[in-house]
């Protein structure tokens, strides 16, 4: 009896260290990229958020690889979910892949109590960090390590965090690549930058959140046409005016609205008003993205005519910008 009852402790002890040295799940994701990786599972239809939801329950699933199109003759984005049960994406020199309209959703184990019910807690860049601007440089065995430290950290908003994988520098900031144009994001071999999402909407900028088209030197319909078809439509609702789409994404907490879409006055029952976690810095080419949005949809001239003419007359899209700020380089301080 004495020994069962000591074993039960012990395999409640063995469990409990087990619990914390594996940490929590969470999901780093990446955008119009991904790793080669095995595929056990595909299925289609599903939206981003029940393909990750699905890897999470999975235990085998060690990644979600999301891709769409857009059918405009219906239109809707058709979606393929494709669950990995073996991943280069925790391989550091591994080379991630450039793929059209795909979120690559890695699963991590992170020691945090602080992460979000959100699908992903991070965005991730590989090969890329922000030039100075860290308000905090700490030493981490590994990147999950890195993140945890930049979910925990209470001194500072922790907006991004880098990791690099040789030096295991872990450099954490509050400063992200969309705080002004003085922020240089730059190419970092061996270095990937990761942003925290797991933000409320009121602290995702380090600044006031304004809401403007972008001034990318691209005309707005174009901006709009490849929203249109390139950004995954994390909702859709019907709206009176453009105000409430903006403050429908401004209000938005199951993901970090980072832009909209207003489609002009409601008709029928049709939705006008479409909120993306994406905006035109998270694309890896940029606003130049844009510039390659005239790719023919479907082969019928009449059809192109009016699908551009309903995507683009009387329609704004605005962007999540931060006022133009420039931040001293703060002092780093070693832990
Ligand atoms: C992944 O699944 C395949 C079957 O699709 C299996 O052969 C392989 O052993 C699995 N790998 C791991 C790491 O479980
Ligand atoms: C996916 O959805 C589209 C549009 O609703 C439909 O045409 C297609 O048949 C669906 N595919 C599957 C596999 O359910």
């Amino acid at each position: 009896m004495e020994n069962c009852r000591r074993s039960v402790i012990g395999l409640f002890l063995v469990l409990f260290y087990l619990h914390e040295a594996l940490g929590r799940i969470a999901f780093e994701k990446l955008t119009d990229f991904d790793y080669r990786g095995n595929t056990y599972y595909t299925v289609k239809n599903l939206s981003l958020y029940e393909c990750q939801g699905w890897c999470r329950e999975e235990p085998d699933c060690q990644a979600a690889a999301f891709s769409f199109v857009l059918n405009p003759l219906i239109p809707v984005q058709e979606t393929v979910c494709q669950l990995q049960n073996e991943t280069s994406s925790n391989n550091p020199s591994a080379a991630p892949q450039r793929s059209v309209n795909m979120y690559y959703m890695t699963k991590l184990q992170l020691r945090s109590d602080n992460i979000c019910l959100r699908p992903w807690a991070f965005e991730r860049v590989p090969n890329k960090m922000i030039r100075g601007l860290d308000n905090a440089l700490i030493y981490t065995s590994t990147k999950e390590a890195c993140l945890a430290a930049c979910l925990n950290e209470h001194r500072f908003t922790c907006r991004s965090a880098e990791y690099n994988y040789v030096t295991l520098q872990c450099q954490l900031s509050d400063t992200d690549r969309r705080a002004g144009q003085f922020v240089q994001f730059v190419d970092a071999q061996g270095v990937d930058y990761f942003e925290n999402l797991c933000l409320k909407g009121n602290q995702a900028c380090k600044g006031n959140r304004v809401f403007q088209a972008p001034r990318v030197g691209v005309a707005e319909d174009k901006v709009a046409q490849y929203a249109g078809l390139h950004y995954y439509t994390d909702k859709e609702l019907q709206v009176n005016s453009e105000s409430a789409c903006k403050l429908a994404c401004e209000i938005e907490n199951e993901f970090l609205c980072r832009s909209f879409l207003y489609r002009g006055p409601p008709t029928g029952s049709q939705y006008n008003c479409q909120l993306f976690h994406l905006d035109h810095k998270t694309l890896p080419d940029g606003p130049s993205a844009y510039l390659n949005a005239d790719r023919p949809l479907i082969d019928s001239g009449e059809r192109i005519g009016s699908y551009l003419k309903i995507l683009v007359k009387n329609r704004q899209l605005c962007h999540l910008t931060t006022p133009y700020l420039w931040y001293s380089r703060q002092q780093k301080t070693q832990i």
